[in-house]
């Protein structure tokens, strides 16, 4: 018996399209788990994930939803209630940089809503029958920002930590029926989301020598933490937020 083998499990994994997502999806279906892919612009017809996830020989189904557009999250968890969905991947998530002075504050709900509000959103609903069925696992990407402040990210700042509580509020009330909710803090890797970060010499440079591993992270290197999550190997692991940093918050 392999602890971390996800063979016959559902996996719905948001933001599935690019960065982290793309590699938490296709690591779940290296591990066996077949894969609902979500985000704001996935082709359902066509998409590099989806061709990654067949061609590792397990199902994959696309959906194009706006985290943004809370009535559309709804409607896409509704019609997956038919489905019983083991695995959610709470990792669709947007960014807007402004100092907090001037910040927008459609910048900061909509920030709130894409990171926070629709993962809610997706967990409440997916959950239910998750309950139903006394298992689930639920597996939010978090961030350094769950426990920092950050640097002109007021929003994101704020929906990160408050996925922090999400993930504690949820397990608090799930954990003894199955269904465990824990989170992922990646360290700074380079994405898209990261680069403004990686554009600014400064800021790249201020930021790789805090590392003590010495180098930015890929989202290659959140996936095994994912899987990890996912399986039963983590079947006593729930409440808690996992940092995947290169050691960044030890330091
Ligand atoms: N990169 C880092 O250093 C880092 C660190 C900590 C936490 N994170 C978190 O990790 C998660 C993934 O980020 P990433 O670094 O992989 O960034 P990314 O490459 O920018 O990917 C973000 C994903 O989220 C989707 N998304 C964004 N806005 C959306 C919306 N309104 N509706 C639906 N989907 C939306 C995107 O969809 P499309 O592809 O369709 O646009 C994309 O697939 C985010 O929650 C981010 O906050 C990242």
């Amino acid at each position: 018996m392999n602890p971390f083998d996800l063979t016959g499990r559902l996996a719905v994994v948001t933001g599935a399209k690019r960065g982290i997502g793309f590699a938490v999806a296709e690591a779940l279906a290296a591990a066996g788990a077949d894969i609902i892919g979500v985000s704001a612009t996935l082709d359902p017809a066509s998409s590099a994930i989806g061709d990654r996830v067949r061609e590792l020989g397990r199902d994959f189904s696309g959906h194009r939803v706006d985290f943004a557009d809370r009535d559309q999250v709804t409607d896409f968890a509704e019609a997956l209630d038919g489905r019983q969905v083991d695995i959610l991947v709470n990792n669709a998530g947007t960014i807007r940089r402004a100092p907090a002075a001037e910040h927008p504050l459609d910048w900061f709900d909509e920030v709130l809503e894409v990171d926070l509000t629709s993962a809610f959103v997706l967990s409440q609903i997916l959950g239910r029958r998750m309950l139903q069925a006394e298992y689930g696992r639920i597996v939010f990407t978090a961030s350094l920002l769950s426990f920092q402040g950050g640097i002109n990210v007021p929003g994101y700042a704020a929906a990160k930590s408050g996925a922090l509580g999400l993930v504690r509020a949820l397990s608090n009330e799930w954990a003894g029926r199955g269904v465990t909710v824990n989170g992922i803090a990646p360290g700074y890797i380079a994405t898209d989301n990261t680069q403004a970060l990686r554009d600014d010499p400064d800021r790249a440079r201020a930021i790789l020598e805090r590392i003590p591993a010495g180098r930015w992270g890929t989202a290659e290197d959140i996936a095994g933490a994912a899987v990890y999550l996912a399986s039963d190997a983590a079947r006593y692991v729930t409440g808690t937020v996992l940092p995947v940093d290169g050691g960044w918050l030890a330091r």
